[in-house]
């Protein structure tokens, strides 16, 4: 009796252990697309990013107003190795435990950065131990032979150091969220590269520069063989030091996957805005679209290459999105700025299939205007995809989903969704007539997504903007909108609130301030 009892015992733990279990988050990779999944499907990340020193247990309780104000899903937190590791091979988790406890709290998901050798292009956050002991852990040189605030990535000791915590932090983190998977992501190091000299020129570092390029690095790469200068000219300096730090960087990642295989990506400092000189401009070496081949090249272990694009110029903006949408990298804003002005791109990435976005900074007790327009902004746009989040994601990844976002100077715009068009325009009345000329929305900030559910049938969600849905198919039918719902997910499944008609419908769909969400039916005669 007793026994049978211990074993029915064992089978309900185990039952509700499985249950509880969900799928290890993973990268996937289709046809040139990506996306995040997580609990099995795809997942559109909507981040709130800590301010550098917050991830703190005694911080914590203050953070959360903010990451809920944002309606984010996500919180993005920094792991410092100072605090993992205040004596060598003494690990400390109490910060790590109390941002996934807090987080699955809050019911958030959570991207923990590796605040290791690199910070910003600097060191700022390796132990006190390594900081007090150059001789066994070198920094970089400048081309003086003076040490800058950087590690060598050519140093054995400073390789194994940040390998051993970093694998440290994996191993603590499968036994604690290995089931519940609570982290989905973990950034490793933070803006990597060097800031004060273009390359490391210690004596490691020379020998190495002057030496040929590894045969393999040269193969994949197309190039022929010769010494850095050879085959890089002008532009050897910061070639070398990328191999280095994404040498140095994959090694680490290794290390941490072989412990817990979760996907691990680096964030690049970019070199945008006119911003030219590696080592002064930008961090030399870091993940920047110039050295990114080289980095796909000789860091195979990261899974993929983030953008901090602090940016609210549309240009700019849109550029750098192309630079980093590549078949071999998905789109990821790994930071944003806690601006009005960058919210509208979330859509644009969305529609570019990017894996998600994540806005830097939102723990701030500053209550000024501009920061309540920040909010508003940021918050609308993830509130309104937070509510189809999954059907995003989905869509994201199978090139199902359209977006418009406004240009200043541009008040009109085209999606071709096949059969249909859609004409967006910005600056519209809410109904009625809109001028002949269109004057665009006062902030330039409208925006608008679609997704194609079928040939007809639209999903289409947009902030300041007005929505004609025309037919361009050459067959002398017209087109007309057959239904138009206006609802919201619950639990999944499309739920009917009211039906546009009338002045709702015959100037155009147009969405103001409030989240809006549309189910749209058009058909021929
Ligand atoms: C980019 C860094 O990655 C962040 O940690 C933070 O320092 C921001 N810059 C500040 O703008």
């Amino acid at each position: 009796m007793f026994r049978v009892r211990l074993w029915a015992g064992c089978l309900s733990i185990l039952l509700a252990s499985q249950a509880w279990a969900t799928e290890q988050p993973r990268l996937v990779q289709q046809q040139g697309r990506f996306a995040l999944f997580v609990d099995g499907a795809p997942y559109t990340v909507m981040a709130a990013q800590l301010h550098n020193s917050s991830a703190w247990p005694e911080i914590l309780p203050s953070i959360w107003p903010s990451v809920e104000a944002l309606h984010a899903n996500t919180l993005e937190a920094p792991v410092y190795w100072e605090q993992f590791e205040p004596q060598s091979g003494h690990f400390d988790t109490t910060n790590i435990d109390a941002l996934i406890d807090q987080s699955r709290q809050h019911g958030v998901r959570l991207i923990l950065l590796w605040f290791g050798s690199w910070k910003n292009g600097q060191m700022h956050y390796v132990p006190t131990w390594i900081k007090n002991d150059p001789v066994h852990y070198p920094r970089a040189q400048d081309e003086h032979g003076e040490p800058v605030e950087d590690l060598s990535p050519y140093a054995d000791a400073n390789l194994q150091a940040d390998k051993t915590a970093f694998a440290a932090l994996m191993h603590h983190l499968k036994q604690k969220d290995g089931q519940q998977h609570t982290v989905i992501l973990v950034q490793v190091e933070n803006e990597p590269g060097m800031i004060g000299s273009i390359r490391d020129h210690g004596a490691a570092a020379n020998a190495l520069f002057n030496d040929k390029l590894p045969a393999q690095l040269a193969a994949s790469l197309h190039k022929p063989t010769g010494t850095w200068s050879d085959v890089f000219s002008a532009d050897a300096d910061e070639m070398f030091n990328a191999y280095g730090v994404a040498r140095y960087i994959d090694q680490v990642a290794a290390a941490g996957k072989a412990e817990y295989p979760l996907p691990m990506y680096v964030n690049a400092w970019l070199r945008y805005k006119g911003k030219h000189l590696p080592g002064y401009d930008y961090p030399s070496g870091g993940a920047t679209w110039n050295v990114l081949d080289l980095w796909k090249a000789s860091a195979s272990h990261i899974d993929f290459v983030g953008t901090d694009l602090y940016s609210t110029d549309y240009n700019e903006f849109t550029k750098v999105v192309d630079q980093y949408a590549r078949s071999d990298n998905p789109v990821w804003i790994s930071e944003t700025g806690y601006e009005a002005g960058n919210a509208p791109y979330f859509f644009h990435v969305l529609a570019k299939g990017g894996i998600g976005f994540s806005i830097f900074g939102v723990d701030n007790d500053e209550d000024t205007s501009k920061r309540q327009a920040a909010t508003a902004a940021h918050a609308r746009n993830f509130q309104l995809v937070g509510a189809m989040q999954r059907q995003v994601a989905q869509a994201a990844f199978v090139g199902q989903l359209f977006a418009a976002v406004e240009q200043p100077g541009q008040p009109q715009k085209t999606l071709d969704l096949g059969r249909w068009q859609a004409r967006v325009s910005f600056g519209a009345p809410m109904w009625g007539d809109a001028p002949a000329e269109l004057p665009g929305n006062p902030s330039a900030d409208g925006h608008l997504l679609i997704i194609r559910q079928s040939a007809t049938e639209f999903l289409v969600a947009g902030i300041n903007a007005r929505v004609e849905f025309e037919r361009h198919d050459d067959d002398h039918r017209h087109g007309q909108l057959l239904r138009v719902e206006q609802g919201s997910f619950v639990n999944g499944q499309w739920q009917v609130k009211r039906l546009w008609n009338g002045d709702e419908t015959d100037y155009g769909l147009n969405f103001g301030t409030q989240p809006t969400m549309l189910r749209v039916t058009v058909g021929s005669y």
